[in-house]
């Protein structure tokens, strides 16, 4: 029976008046109507965050297309689907901090107001990171000169939006896959204490923030041995940190559950949250057996490196569905230690993955597909939580 609609609800009610079906009969009839009707409505009103509300959250990067709600239908699929969001690239130093003294606030202002009005959990993103720095930046050459431009960075990022950022990604990707510090301006001019020295003047700027190391790759032995070290450093040194963000750019050829496993314990036995905060998943092939995100890896364009330019073939399909029914079956296992899951892009489209590490490729990376309808993957996470 397929009863949809208060309308249809009195329809049947209807019927069976003028057919005089009898009390008993007709109030069965009516209650598998509504108990039918109620499921439905159920159905309808299901989504990501709500089965996962008891769990952990469920977020999504923005672009500027959805800060300036510019799709109705993705805009209505970010609100219905996602209780965090985290911005793509409009708060990197680049973007919100161009030049000495001129700061540009104006999208990351709407971003913080969209995240506030539709009462989600908002992510900052990132203050120090080695990538997408302001080119002037690159000319400073003393070290006081980093500190000052470090300084007043988060100082002034972070103590605008006090009290509306509910974490910060305080330093991201300081790491080399080997777990050793990476060499950039900030390590190369202040050494190794410009992460202390980060954590510190965001937990100054915004007391409230829960306060989050991000990197890709650390839920990977190596990596994660040096990510311990450098948040035992921390602590040990009386900085507040809160969490570690494993970032899960992963692959349905390659990933490693035991890996991801084993990190969520280990890192929560600092004492600290786990958030996974970049999560997609190439279904591409992978140049060299390339992993993680390093931004300035780049490989040349082949048809042989983009199979699925038309679409998705079916077994692809399911084997991207059954990879995230694997993940999210571990993160449900260890729901105490996780604070946040975050699929790095709202759909297939708008995901980096199209063009890296080889541009103008068609990934499929995500829940959503390039019409923003929910994909067998999405039906498999959510299916976790809801089937019967
Ligand atoms: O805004 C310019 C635009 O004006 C120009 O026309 C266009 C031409 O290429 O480039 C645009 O900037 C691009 C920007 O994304 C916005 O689309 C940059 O070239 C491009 O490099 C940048 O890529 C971003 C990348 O970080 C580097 O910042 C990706 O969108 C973003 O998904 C990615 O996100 C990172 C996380 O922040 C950290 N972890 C890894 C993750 C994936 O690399």
């Amino acid at each position: 029976m397929f009863i949809k609609t208060n309308h249809q609800l009195a329809y049947l009610s209807k019927i069976m008046n003028y057919y005089k079906i009898t009390k008993p009969i007709y109030s069965t009839l009516l209650l598998c109507a509504l108990s039918t009707h109620l499921s439905f409505s159920q159905n309808k009103t299901q989504s990501l965050k709500s089965a996962y509300q008891e769990d952990f959250l469920i977020g999504t990067a923005l672009g500027t297309e959805h800060i300036l709600e510019r799709n109705e239908k993705a805009n209505v699929l970010i609100k219905r689907e996602f209780n965090a969001i985290t911005p793509e690239n409009i708060m990197k130093s680049q973007l919100i901090h161009p030049a000495p003294n001129r700061y540009n606030f104006d999208l990351a202002d709407k971003y913080v107001e969209y995240g506030q009005k539709n009462d989600m959990y908002v992510v900052g993103h990132t203050l120090v990171w080695h990538s997408q720095l302001p080119t002037f930046v690159g000319k400073i050459k003393s070290a006081d000169s980093v500190r000052i431009f470090m300084t007043e960075h988060i100082n002034t990022v972070a103590g605008r939006y006090a009290g509306k950022i509910n974490s910060w990604d305080v330093v991201n990707e300081a790491l080399n896959e080997d777990g050793t510090l990476r060499k950039s301006v900030f390590l190369n001019k202040l050494g190794e204490g410009y992460i202390k020295e980060a954590f510190e003047l965001a937990a100054k700027a915004d007391p409230n923030a829960a306060l989050y190391y991000n990197d890709y790759n650390i839920e990977q032995p190596a990596k994660r041995k040096g990510a311990i070290e450098l948040i035992k450093k921390l602590q040990a040194s009386g900085t507040k940190i809160d969490g570690v963000g494993i970032q899960g750019h992963w692959s349905i050829k390659t990933l490693n559950l035991k890996d991801i496993e084993d990190s969520i314990i280990e890192f929560s036995q600092l004492g600290i949250k786990v958030a996974f905060t970049e999560l997609d998943l190439t279904v591409l092939p992978n140049p060299w057996d390339l992993r993680g995100a390093d931004v300035n890896q780049r490989f040349a364009e082949s048809p042989e490196m983009n199979p699925y330019k038309d679409a998705l073939p079916d077994s692809v399909q399911t084997a991207l569905a059954n990879r995230y029914t694997d993940i999210f079956k571990l993160f449900l296992k260890h729901r105490d230690k996780i604070s946040r899951v975050t699929f790095w892009g709202v759909n297939d489209s708008h995901s980096w993955l199209n063009g890296f590490p080889i541009r103008n490729r068609t990934n499929y990376p995500l829940l959503f597909d390039r019409a923003l309808e929910p994909k067998k993957a999405y039906q498999a996470v959510l299916n976790l939580k809801t089937a019967k």
